[in-house]
């Protein structure tokens, strides 16, 4: 792989030229991203940390931008959503190639309310929601056949579909954000945003 190089070289970050809210210039960026045909540019890595100390990532998708945060759905019984419910911090992070981008963004998880993620739910097409339903995600399972099974159950009964408890969003709370552009030879551009009260500082970092 040593010999795997790229120069980024597609556009530069500035002070001068972001939004002073980073939720405004995350909403700029990602409408950028997905204005060059990116498939999944809602795809996200979200790290979390339990008990143990150890972290774990896995990608999930990025559901909405709502004014305090971003929200993303899962099942709360699953290894992240328990974590998560142990310690709320989180890091969600995006990279998007083909704008040379990455974005970071630091936090405390809180669960949005249920009534939200049931329209959610309800605006699944039927099957994602027996999906939903039947997975008892990060469990161990004896095979396939019983997912199956449990699948063709509810196909043929669909009257029994419902949003299960522990099946719901949770909305990252955003306290730290690096927007970070590729430039020529490794002199990259990084520019974060803290919270202070309810404005945010931006500083630049050594790439
Ligand atoms: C492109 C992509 C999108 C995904 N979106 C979600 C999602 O929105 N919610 C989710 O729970 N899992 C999603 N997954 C599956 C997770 O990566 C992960 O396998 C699952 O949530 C179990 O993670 P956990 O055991 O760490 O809780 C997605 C995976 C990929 C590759």
């Amino acid at each position: 792989m040593e010999h795997l190089r790229k120069e980024y070289s597609r556009d530069v970050l500035n002070e001068s030229n972001v939004h002073e809210n980073p939720l405004e210039q995350f909403k700029i960026w990602f409408d950028e991203c997905l204005n060059t045909g990116t498939r999944e540019a809602n795809a996200m890595v979200l790290s979390t940390v339990g008990h143990d100390l150890k972290p774990s990532s896995r990608v999930v998708l990025l559901k909405n931008v709502q004014e305090d945060g971003f929200v993303f759905y899962t099942n709360y019984l699953s290894k992240k959503g328990q974590q998560l419910f142990n310690n709320p911090n989180a890091c969600l992070l995006f990279f998007w190639d083909v704008l040379e981008r990455q974005v970071r963004i630091e936090g405390l998880v809180k669960t949005i309310a249920e009534s939200i993620s049931d329209n959610y739910f309800y605006s699944r097409p039927v099957l994602s929601q027996i999906g939903a339903m039947i997975s008892t995600q990060s469990q161990k399972i004896q095979g396939r056949a019983e997912l199956e099974e449990k699948f063709e159950y509810y196909k043929a009964h669909p009257e029994q579909i419902k949003r299960p408890e522990h099946w719901g969003g949770f909305c990252l709370v955003p306290d730290y954000f690096e927007f970070w552009q590729g430039r020529e030879s490794r002199l990259h551009d990084r520019l974060i945003y803290e919270r202070s009260g309810s404005s945010w500082t931006i500083s630049r970092l050594a790439p």
